[in-house]
This record gives C-alpha cells, structure tokens and sequence, in this order.
C-alpha cells in the first residue's frame, strides 16, 4: 500500500499559561506537550482510527497535519509533497485535497446562508464543476449523504445534529478531497444518531473509495469501521495495528485497559471496570521513562527511566515489556 499522508517525528508544544506570581517568582515557562514525536502513515483507500483519553493529543496532531497549527518539529508528506512548506496556490490546493470534518458542523456552516448555496460556494471557489451544473451537483452531494434535495433550501438551524453532521459531510465532500479527516465527528449526537453516521462514513468509503482519519475517544467506534488503529497516551502513539488483531490480542497495557473497559454487549456482561486505574497525567509534566507506567500494571524501574521506541513486530508498540 502507498502512504498518502506520511507523519514523521511531529512534535507541538503550547506554552502554558503563566500567572503573574509565576513570573515574580522567575518559575520557568512550562510547555503543554501535546503531541511528542508522533509518526504514522496513512495509507490510500484506508480508514484509520486515532483513540485515545481526552487530552491525548489527537486534535492537535489533526490541525498539524492541516496546517491549522505549526508544529515545533518534525515532517508532513502528501502524496509525497512536503507539507509544511507549502506556499500560496499548493497551498491552497492542499487545504482543498484534505478536508476536515469537526464535532460541531454548525460552527462551519455559515447560519444565513441555505445548504444549497453553502455547497455551491464550495463547489464555485474551487471550480469543480462548472457553473451551470452546480445545481445537479448539490442534488447529488446530499443524495451522497441522505438528504432529500429541498434541504437545499433550509437553513442550518431547521436540522438535527445529525442532519447538520450529514451536511457538515457533504460539504467536506463537495471539493472532492483525497483525504477526510473526521475529528470526533460523532461525539455530540445521540447514541443512536452515532451509528447512522459511522455507518455513513463506511458507505462512503466503500463508494467513493475515500481515505479516511477517524477519531474519537470511543473505542467502540472504530471497531467495525477502521482497518487500522493507532492508540495515544499523552501526545505519543502507544500502538497502532490493523483493527481487528489489534482488538484480538491488544499489545500495550493501555490499549488493553482501554479494551477491557469497553461495555460488552452480552446483557449481565457491562463494563464495570474502570477504563484504566489513576488519573492522566498533567502534559504540563509528563512522567518520565514511559509516560504510561504509574498507571500501568506491569510497570518496573526500566519503565520509569526509558522511553520505549515503538517496536515494529507484528505491529508498532511503544512498551519495554510488550517487546521482551
Ligand atoms: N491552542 C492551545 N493552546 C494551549 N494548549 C492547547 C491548545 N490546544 C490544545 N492544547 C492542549 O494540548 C493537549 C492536547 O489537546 P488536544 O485538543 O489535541 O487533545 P484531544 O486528544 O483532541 O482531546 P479531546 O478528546 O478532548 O478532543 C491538551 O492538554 C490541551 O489542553
Ligand atoms: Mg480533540
């Protein structure tokens, strides 16, 4: 498989907060590590799922890779053009060829305007199709996703989350992108409302072939539709492997916690375990060695001192004791 989107060592860092006092007193400025050395490829066609703890970084690594944030450190490849010196109409072009999909589709959708005149801007800006066939063109983006085509005419405000999500697609879809990258696009919605869009996404994989970066602090959302997962504890990728081994026989013992803590289905069965034991740590001040061992079962004193490189075999995970 070829690598569309290629991550190398990525590293952000926010200066944190510093209070009056703080200064006064000449206490060093603190970072928030946010994302640390993060590397992973996403591969054409696929569907990739980034999970991980509130905190753990999977927002900044997404608005890294669209360029929303500069990273400190590190590369970003497309289809084997350098990202982070784009400049001008590649730029542009970038911003078009990979598209985000956010939580909250209502922020990006401009509230005066109707759907239909939102997604033939879309479809103007970037002259995909020309002017005279926009209007069929919007028929078949909300065909795409399920609206009926007199949803052209409403307003953000008449729709349901759910129908605003389908419409937040659409427009993401609209400009033809290589690559979607879905940040929580489920977590705001009702239960069963979460399913109709999951299931929306995997029937536009399916169709359109799109590559797709799914994330979500729900494991139990990329379980059925991601062929891979990639697992992150404070700013670092713990594992990543193809989805179903991954959930088979789960290598680091944070994706095994995270695993075991997922409600079962079998009635009598409810995840009552705790997702994993203790707090995350401030990223204001992450532990030393490997960021995961005081919560870790099987933690000893290498742990504390070394930060696990990811070993590759039979897929990556950062953890001394998955490699012995
Ligand atoms: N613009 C910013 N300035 C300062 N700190 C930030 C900024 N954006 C994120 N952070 C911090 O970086 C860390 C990672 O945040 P991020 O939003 O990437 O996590 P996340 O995994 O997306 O979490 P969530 O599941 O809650 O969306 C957090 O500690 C967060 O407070
Ligand atoms: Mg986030």
């Amino acid at each position: 498989m070829t690598a569309m989107l290629s991550i190398t060592g990525i590293t952000k860092r926010f200066p944190a907060r510093r209070g009056l006092l703080d200064m006064i007193r000449g206490r060093p400025q603190l970072a928030v590590h946010a994302v640390e050395q993060v590397s992973l490829d996403v591969h054409k066609g696929e569907t990739l799922g980034i999970v991980g703890e509130s905190g753990c970084g999977k927002s900044t690594l997404a608005r890294c890779v669209v360029r929303l944030h500069d990273p400190d450190a590190g590369a970003i490849t497309f289809d084997g053009t350098d990202v982070l010196s784009l400049k001008g109409p590649a730029r542009r072009s970038f911003n078009r060829r990979v598209q985000m999909v956010f939580q909250d589709p209502y922020g990006s959708l401009n509230p005066r305007m109707t759907v239909g005149d939102t997604l033939a801007e879309a479809l103007h800006v970037h002259a995909i199709v020309p002017k005279p066939a926009i209007p069929a063109r919007v028929r078949e983006l909300l065909d795409l996703v399920h609206l009926p085509a007199d949803a052209a005419l409403r307003h953000p405000h008449e729709f349901s989350g759910g129908q605003r999500q389908r419409i937040g697609i659409a427009r993401a879809l609209a400009v033809e992108p290589q690559l979607i990258i879905a940040d929580e696009p489920v977590s705001a919605l009702d239960v069963s409302v979460q399913a109709a869009i999951v299931n929306l996404f995997m029937e536009l994989q399916d169709r359109l072939g799109l590559t797709l970066v799914f994330i979500t602090h729900d494991l139990r959302l990329v379980r059925h539709m991601t062929h891979r997962v990639a697992v992150m504890y404070l700013g670092r990728i713990v594992e990543i492997g193809p989805t179903a081994e991954l959930f088979a026989t789960p290598r680091h013992p944070y994706t095994q916690a995270l695993i075991r803590a997922v409600p079962m289905v079998k009635p009598g069965r409810r995840g009552s375990e705790a997702a994993v034991i203790g707090e995350l740590p401030s990223p204001l001040n992450p532990p030393p060695g490997c960021a995961f061992h005081p919560r870790c079962r099987i933690a000893d004193v290498a742990c504390r001192e070394t930060i696990p490189p990811l070993h590759p075999a039979p897929w990556p995970v950062a953890c001394l004791k998955a490699n012995g």
